[in-house]
């Protein structure tokens, strides 16, 4: 595969915020994490609160170092990069797009000036091609010619995200990552955002890689979704068949809990919290709460398994079976926990 992106045993490793001055607890935000990314293709990454999403976003743009592993662009290792090459390679490589576009928007500066500082940096082009290129930019995202004076504070929400997006782009990157990108707009203007995406993931043959807690979006956003549990990457599975497909428990689980309107179902119920990224369970993470687990998860986490359509692997010792509805697994799940 020619990879736009690849991560090779990714690790981020942080010291704990809390616990005190000299506490020496760390934090495992991203544990071996394997990657690869192509030209033009949409990844989902899905997995609870903290487990790592935006961790993953962050390096696969090369805006956060792993504390150890290694990130590719289009096979250049990033960080063995000098400091100015990497800003150069980076800056043009790949774009971001955050949460919430009122604190990611410079809000004393009026959008015109946002959308040239990349090429400013960057140098792009002469004066006039950039004044254009900033034109060019806000028609691709639509936005209205009469904004290009106005600052971030005047705009609404959904103006501020297109903008968000249109900064992503200007340098015209092979990635963008959007790190949930519609989670702090009105749910109105949500699917005018998304569609926006997606028409420009099309249109500029972009590879792009989505995170957001609604997984059913995900799921019809991407061409393959990666679930992640406590650091972990645990399976890759292509989205069209993620619902039912899926070998591992948790993504089962996880898409079970919003199900389709046509055929509804209990949802495989997540018992307990997550456990602390500072002390994972051994082995297989995700065994305090599955209801398959038996001591050799407790042993060790399994390594991938290549399930029988390409681009799907998972990390399980005991993998949902080909074939096996959620439906079933909900009731396995319940009786697997009676008390005996
Ligand atoms: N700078 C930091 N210092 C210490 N711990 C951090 C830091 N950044 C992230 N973490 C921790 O790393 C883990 C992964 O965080 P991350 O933000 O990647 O999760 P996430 O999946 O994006 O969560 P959410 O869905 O809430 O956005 C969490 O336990 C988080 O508390
Ligand atoms: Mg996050």
């Amino acid at each position: 595969m020619n990879a736009l992106v690849e991560l090779s045993d990714a690790h981020v490793v942080h010291k704990a915020r809390s616990g005190g001055l000299f506490t020496r607890d760390k934090v495992y935000a991203l544990t071996g994490a394997d990657l690869t990314i192509a030209p033009g293709e949409t990844v989902g990454v899905v997995g609870e609160s903290g487990c790592g999403k935006s961790t993953l976003a962050k390096v696969l743009v090369g805006v956060e170092r792993p504390t150890a592993g290694t990130v590719s662009l289009r096979g250049r290792d990033l960080w063995a990069m000098g400091p100015a090459e990497r800003r150069t390679a980076v800056g043009a490589g790949t774009g971001m797009i955050f949460q919430d576009p009122s604190t990611a928007l410079n809000r004393r500066l009026p959008i015109r000036q946002i959308l040239r500082d990349p090429l400013d940096v960057h140098d792009r082009g002469t004066r006039v091609q950039r004044e254009e290129r900033v034109r060019e930019l806000m028609s691709l995202v639509g936005l209205p010619r009469a904004l290009t004076d106005a600052l971030p504070g005047q705009l609404s929400g959904g103006q501020r995200q297109r903008v968000a997006i249109a900064r992503a782009l200007a340098l015209d990157p092979g990635l963008v990552v959007a790190d949930e990108p519609t989670s702090a707009l009105d749910v109105s203007v949500r699917a005018q955002i998304l569609n926006l995406l997606l028409d420009l993931k099309e249109r500029l043959g972009l590879a792009l890689v989505f995170v957001s807690h609604d997984i059913q979006t995900v799921r019809r956003m991407s061409d393959r979704v990666i679930t992640m549990y406590l650091g972990r990457i645990v399976e890759e599975a292509p989205a069209a068949g993620v619902t039912d497909g899926s070998r591992h428990p948790y993504t089962r689980a996880l898409f079970s809990a919003t199900p389709g309107l046509l055929d509804p179902i209990d949802p495989i119920p997540l018992v307990g919290p997550v456990p602390s990224a500072t002390r994972p369970p051994s082995g297989c993470p995700f065994r305090t709460r599955c209801w398959k687990a038996d001591e050799v998860c407790a042993r060790e986490m399994p390594g991938f398994t290549a399930a029988s359509s390409p681009e799907h692997r998972f990390r399980c010792h005991h993998p949902v079976e080909e074939g096996e509805a959620t439906r079933d697994l909900v009731r396995q799940s319940h009786s697997s926990r009676e008390p005996s």
